[in-house]
């Protein structure tokens, strides 16, 4: 090989190398890029509740309105509006808050009095955590109401989660409160959160069976996707 034809074949080399860095670290950029941010038009919606399904043989007609049975399986009102939610809403996760020790809801009667017991004393009971939270910006908050208040296990749960930055939409059931004064205690546990207290939705017991497409509507008009 003369000199001219050495450096020539040197030269080629180089940019060849050059050229395929050039190519793979744009497209590794590229590759990193598309994996590392969250494109702004997409949201990320977590459906989050709790309900307590009582199985009470001796419920009277309204206290029996506690309750929804879809294919043989008891599910609490909360829970069945819940899961209509997650439903309309199309690939969206949902989590139940559930308490480390269950609440024994064959007596309705105890059920009341240990519900009233634990809400004079601020009692907080332990429940089983949710790990992933960081990853969803939008949540729909269900719970039903007990003594015109929140559950305690729904306190437990605002106690132990920051809703910060994320918006969050109530939803829930009851037996002639409405939401009480829910969402003024929400807003207070969940000062930094974007809380929507206002779009949310109730629904009596008594008519849950009947409420699907109330609450369909009311999804959609959130326009949340
Ligand atoms: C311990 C307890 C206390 C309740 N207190 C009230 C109340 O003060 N006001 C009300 O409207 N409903 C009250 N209810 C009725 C529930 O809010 C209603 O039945 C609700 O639909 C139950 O939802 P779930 O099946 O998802 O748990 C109470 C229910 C329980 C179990």
């Amino acid at each position: 090989m003369n000199t001219f034809s050495r450096r020539h074949f040197i030269k080629t080399v180089v940019a060849g190398l050059t050229g395929i860095c050039a190519y793979y670290c744009v497209s590794n950029h590229k590759v990193y890029a598309q994996s590392s941010s969250i494109p702004t038009n997409n949201k990320h919606i977590l459906v989050i509740y709790y309900s307590l399904p009582e199985s009470d043989s001796n419920l009277n007609e309204h206290r029996e309105n506690s309750t929804v049975t879809i294919d043989n399986q008891l599910l609490g009102n909360t829970q069945y509006m819940a899961m209509i939610i997650q439903a309309a809403l199309k690939n969206t996760d949902i989590f139940r808050i559930e308490t480390v020790t269950p609440y024994d809801t064959t007596d309705h009667a105890k059920l009341i009095e240990q519900a009233k017991n634990e809400l004079n004393n601020n009692y907080r009971p332990a429940l089983k955590q949710i790990n992933n939270l960081d990853q969803y910006d939008t949540i729909l908050f269900g719970y039903p109401i007990w003594w015109a208040d929140l559950p305690t296990p729904v306190y437990s749960f605002l106690s132990q989660n920051d809703f910060a930055g994320k918006k969050v939409i109530p939803f829930g059931t009851h037996g002639g409160s409405g939401f009480a004064n829910t969402r003024t205690t929400i807003a207070k546990l969940q000062p930094n959160a974007d809380f929507r207290g206002q779009n949310g939705l109730t629904i009596y017991r008594d008519r849950i069976d009947n409420a699907k497409n109330e609450i369909v509507d009311w999804v959609n008009q959130l326009s949340l996707v």
